[in-house]
């Protein structure tokens, strides 16, 4: 996928290079008439290159996960149409939510002002501008980790070995010796070139001897691990680039016990550069006590994970699968009992299918009959598993029920591309796109999920 779209991409940036790249700067009158000294109403240095640093330069530099660094004006300049296109259709920067759901913390997405200034910056004819126009850098970003108490990083080096596409779990012990909160997690990628995204896993001391003997049976650091960890554990927390993620909702944490393991699921694609070595870590802040104990509460419809339960049937374009349930006894047991009557508080949430998920939703069906919205994707993307913090939580009352729908697109053109052995040598000597089949609920490559995770407390 992210082939042909690089593909296309070069192809529009070459039209664009031929065609009306270089139209002279036309004097502006546009906007609060400026003086013929004032120069054009938007340039380059002034509006779109500090609107790029905020929003997009976090991946579109050297050295960066996407394919090409948007750092200067002979490069902005001659993306500029491939641009407007990318964020009028909200393809970038990516954030798979959709506008008029819900409002969250850190949401990436242009306002529609921005949107406008794009617009006009082109229909000027793209000026430059002087570069001592540009305002001061906003410095005030910071990545939202008020405190680093605990470090843990991969403990060898990898390098990845599928290509392009590598999901590999490696297996951390947990250095505390008492009970900890965490409050607050980032992520940080040893070789941001070719680290799509981390997830954090918890494996509870119970579970720890099934990932050691995962780890064991697999040679080189850690194992292969595609929708999940390959047993229980739960989720703590995830980065993909341009993911801010930092402090917990205030006096809140995730109690860790002493003896469990951090499982942290890494997701390498070496499309743009090859496979090159990578260490990833996670930076924790950590309490001994916090107000409210949240959970992390993975929530599916128990009947799709029965063999022939959730059926996508080969080369339905539009499968779907939804269902409400009342949370109360579900939450009551994965939290111990310390949310008991059903009502809880909900400060964000995250929605997993793999890679023929089309859209998704998530929403809570109110005992009144009112419906709201949670999380809404209209455009699911598998390489961007981010975490969505409400700006205001939202409190779940007894008689609610939770929702969650996902639909797949299992046609043809939506499968995803794989290393075969064609001539069944047992080594793989094609790199191509498979064919459709009747696909269930299941952890591999081929198999999908539909999950809804929430971060959630008593009330
Ligand atoms: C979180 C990382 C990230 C951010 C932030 C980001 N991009 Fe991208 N961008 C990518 C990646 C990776 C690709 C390659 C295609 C893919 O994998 O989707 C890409 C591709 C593109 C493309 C090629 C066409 C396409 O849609 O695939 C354009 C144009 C683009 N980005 C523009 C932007 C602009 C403009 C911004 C800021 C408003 C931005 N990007 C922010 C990662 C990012």
């Amino acid at each position: 996928m992210s082939a042909s779209r690089l593909f296309l991409l070069l192809a529009l940036a070459l039209t664009v290079g031929c065609g009306e790249a270089s139209e002279p700067v036309e004097s502006s009158n546009n906007g609060a008439d400026p003086g013929p000294e004032d120069g054009p109403a938007v340039t380059y240095h002034r509006d779109i290159a500090p609107l790029i640093e905020a929003n997009c330069a976090s991946c579109h530099r050297e050295g960066g996960i996407a394919p090409f660094a948007l750092g200067d004006y002979t490069s902005v300049n001659a993306l500029k149409m491939a641009i407007k296109d990318s964020v009028h259709t909200r393809t970038m920067p990516p954030w798979l939510a959709g506008q008029h759901c819900t409002t969250y913390v850190n949401d990436p997405s242009l306002s529609d002002a921005q949107l406008d200034l794009i617009d006009t910056w082109i229909e000027l004819g793209a000026p430059e501008g002087e570069p001592e126009d540009a305002p001061e850098p906003d410095r005030t970003q910071s990545s939202g980790l008020s405190r680093v108490d605990s470090t843990l990083m991969m403990p060898e080096i990898y390098k990845p070995q599928f290509e392009p596409d590598d999901y590999r779990c490696f297996v951390i012990d947990w250095p505390e010796d008492k009970t900890k909160f965490v409050t607050g997690f980032r992520a940080i990628p040893g070789n941001d070139a070719i680290v799509h995204h981390v997830i954090a896993f918890i494996g509870t001391p119970d579970n720890v001897e099934r990932y050691r003997a995962l780890d064991a049976a697999e040679p080189g650091p850690g194992y292969t691990c595609y929708g999940g960890t390959g047993a229980r554990a739960n989720w703590l927390g995830s980065w993909a680039p341009g993911s801010n993620t930092g402090d917990f909702w205030p006096d809140t944490g995730i109690k860790i016990e002493p003896g469990s393991a951090i499982i942290l699921q890494v997701h390498y694609n070496t499309l743009n550069s090859g496979a090159l070595e990578d260490q990833t870590g996670i930076e924790l802040r950590l309490d001994d006590s916090v107000a409210k104990e949240a959970f992390v509460m993975p929530f599916t419809n128990p009947s799709w994970l029965d063999p022939g339960g959730m059926p996508i049937a080969k080369g339905d374009e539009d499968a779907k699968h939804a269902f409400a349930f009342d949370p109360t006894n579900f939450m009551s047991y994965i939290s111990d009992g310390a949310i008991a009557n059903g009502e809880f508080i909900v400060y964000g949430l995250g929605i997993h299918m793999h890679s023929l998920g089309s859209k998704g939703r998530i929403g809570i069906a109110r005992a009144d009959g009112g419906d709201e919205c949670m999380l809404d994707v209209p455009r699911w993307d598998f390489a961007w598993q981010l975490a969505y913090g409400f700006l205001e939580p939202k409190t779940v009352k007894p008689g609610d029920k939770l929702s969650l729908e996902c639909h797949w697109d299992n046609s043809a053109g939506n499968q995803v591309f794989a290393h075969v052995d064609t001539d069944g040598d047992g080594e793989s000597d094609a790199y191509q796109q498979l064919e459709p089949g009747d696909v269930e609920w299941g952890e591999g490559t081929q198999d999908e999920m539909c999950l809804g995770v929430l971060y959630v407390t008593a009330p």
